[in-house]
């Protein structure tokens, strides 16, 4: 079925100016960008974003990352979006990642991994609403 699923471009993808190549490896595999924008997050914002990790020791971590230079949120479309979208992106530690993938080629480490993405239909609804309204979503 054709799905929508939340992506992030991370810090350190944006700093070293690989949007547009982050954003390739998701159009090649099928997916559409149905929404974008460039943001800086708060601490507070990536906190909230990230709440279902509070506990973990990596929270602070995380969150400081994600607030301290701009991410770029999108909603990719596509048949299989949410599982594609992770396909695409490869394991979350890079060193765990297949060849080819966003994390093989540009991640830096665990926490500086380049890309988000949702991991199931009702974590993409969610963050999905979390970033967009309905009227921003141009399919
Ligand atoms: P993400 O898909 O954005 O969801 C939670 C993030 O936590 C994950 O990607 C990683 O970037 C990050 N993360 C997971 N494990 C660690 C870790 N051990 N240290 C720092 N960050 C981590």
């Amino acid at each position: 079925a054709t799905e929508r699923t939340l992506s992030i471009i991370k810090p350190d993808a944006t700093r070293r100016n690989l949007t547009g190549a982050v954003v390739k490896k998701f159009e090649d595999a099928g997916l559409r960008v149905v929404a974008s924008k460039r943001i800086h997050l708060s601490k507070a914002q990536a906190g909230e974003f990230y709440k279902v990790h509070a506990e973990r020791p990596f929270y602070d971590e995380l969150t400081t990352f994600m607030a301290s230079e701009p991410v770029v949120v999108q909603v990719l479309e596509g048949e299989g979006a949410i599982q594609k979208n992770r396909d695409v992106m490869g394991a979350t530690n890079p060193a765990d990642a297949a060849p080819g993938t966003i994390r093989a080629e540009f991640a830096e480490s665990v926490g500086e991994n380049s890309v988000h993405g949702s991991d199931s239909p009702e974590a993409a609804k969610e963050e999905i609403a979390f970033f967009f309204s309905g009227l921003e979503l141009v399919g």
